[in-house]
């Protein structure tokens, strides 16, 4: 059985060849710190954010696309993978991804927390790759197509043509950056201290990244910062553009920065075809129109934006037969295997 995992800074995807998407959970785990045991993860786990009792942590184990707490992560892809695989017997060869600007030891990390769960073999590709691939474009020809996959750790940035990455870009902190903003301005303009869960879905609901034609509302309740008591605010659309509208500029400014390093003949293409994007956070309202506003391109979301990077590295399977056999072409969209 082969498995491709997407492990995002929200959310784990896991894809089966013949079955499809098997599991799509956010990446969260909970644990009693006490007796140190794990709890739950993924649905489970988020419905305890910000929720738990002093001794039990509920917590996102992956920051910016990559592991924070490599014991967590270990037992949390241990859940999930447990959860999907149907044999004891045979052991899984798993296609994973990883974002552009990655170290050695973070790359060394994924792999470690992965093959820690009886995995016969794992293989690495990027983000970017995986999501050009899951969107549909063809990334082996020698046409240059662009790729933007925002997602809640990272934005990653890529041209690509004939199987490679030609120019490419992370920007670290996106979707959980708006998050936090969200949070600093309901406390800044109206004295309320509101959760991670409670900021996120408030973005999730009315954000938008250009101003609003049509001003919806979201209440959200927290605690009053000056007499500790509950209360709610109804906020705004716009309010929330104004507060995340700095981080949503600064995946621009990287979209701007790949563009002018991109050589003339891919950015001719890139000019016909326009950009895609992909990821949870594409589907930010107003997102592709302000990019385009931005560079003058058409910028279009992929189908099921959310779902393109696994689905990508599920398209990456088929791949793997030739790594093994040692004919890996060039425009094998794998890296190394492990
Ligand atoms: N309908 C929506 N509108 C706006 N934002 C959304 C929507 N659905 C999800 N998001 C946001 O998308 C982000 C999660 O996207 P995604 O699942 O692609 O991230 P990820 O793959 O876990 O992270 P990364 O790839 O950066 O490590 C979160 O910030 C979430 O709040
Ligand atoms: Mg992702």
């Amino acid at each position: 059985m082969d498995i491709a995992l997407d492990l995002g800074t929200c959310n784990t995807r896991i894809y089966i060849n013949e079955k499809g998407k098997v599991l799509d959970e956010p990446s969260v785990i909970t644990y009693d710190a006490i007796l140190n045991e794990i709890l739950a993860a993924g649905k489970d786990a988020y419905r305890m954010l910000g929720k738990t009792p002093t001794k039990i942590h509920a917590v996102y184990p992956l920051e910016g696309g990559v592991i924070a707490e490599l014991d967590l992560v270990e037992e949390m892809i241990g859940i999930f993978l447990s959860k999907v695989s149907t044999s004891k017997v045979i052991m899984p060869r798993v296609v994973a991804c990883i974002p552009g600007e990655i170290t050695e030891v973070e790359k060394r990390a994924v792999v470690n927390a992965i093959s820690s769960f009886g995995v016969r073999r794992v293989y690495l590709i990027e983000s970017a790759k995986a999501a050009a691939m899951g969107a549909g474009l063809d990334i082996t020809s020698p046409h240059g197509c662009m790729i933007v996959d925002i997602g809640g750790g990272t934005a990653d940035i890529a041209v690509l043509s004939l199987g490679g990455v030609s120019v490419s870009r992370t920007i670290k902190d996106v979707g959980k950056q708006m998050d936090e903003e969200i949070i600093k301005y309901v406390r800044r303009k109206y004295s309320l201290i509101i959760g991670g869960t409670t900021a996120e879905q408030c973005k999730n609901a009315i954000g938008c990244v250009v101003p609003p034609a049509e001003e919806k509302v979201f209440r959200v309740k927290g605690r009053d910062s000056m007499r500790g008591l509950p209360r709610f605010v109804d906020m705004k659309s716009s309010e929330i553009y104004e507060a995340i509208i700095e981080t949503a500029m600064g995946v621009v400014k990287g979209i701007m920065e790949v563009l002018e390093k991109t050589p003339p003949e891919l950015i001719g293409d890139v000019y016909t075809d326009g950009i895609t994007l992909s990821g949870g956070l594409s589907q930010l309202e107003g997102f592709c129109d302000l990019i385009s506003q931005y560079t003058n391109l058409n910028v279009h979301l992929a189908d099921d934006p959310a779902d393109c990077v696994v689905k990508g590295c599920g398209s990456a399977i088929e791949y793997i037969a030739d790594v093994e056999s040692g004919g890996a072409t060039n425009v094998n969209p794998l890296m190394a295997a492990y």
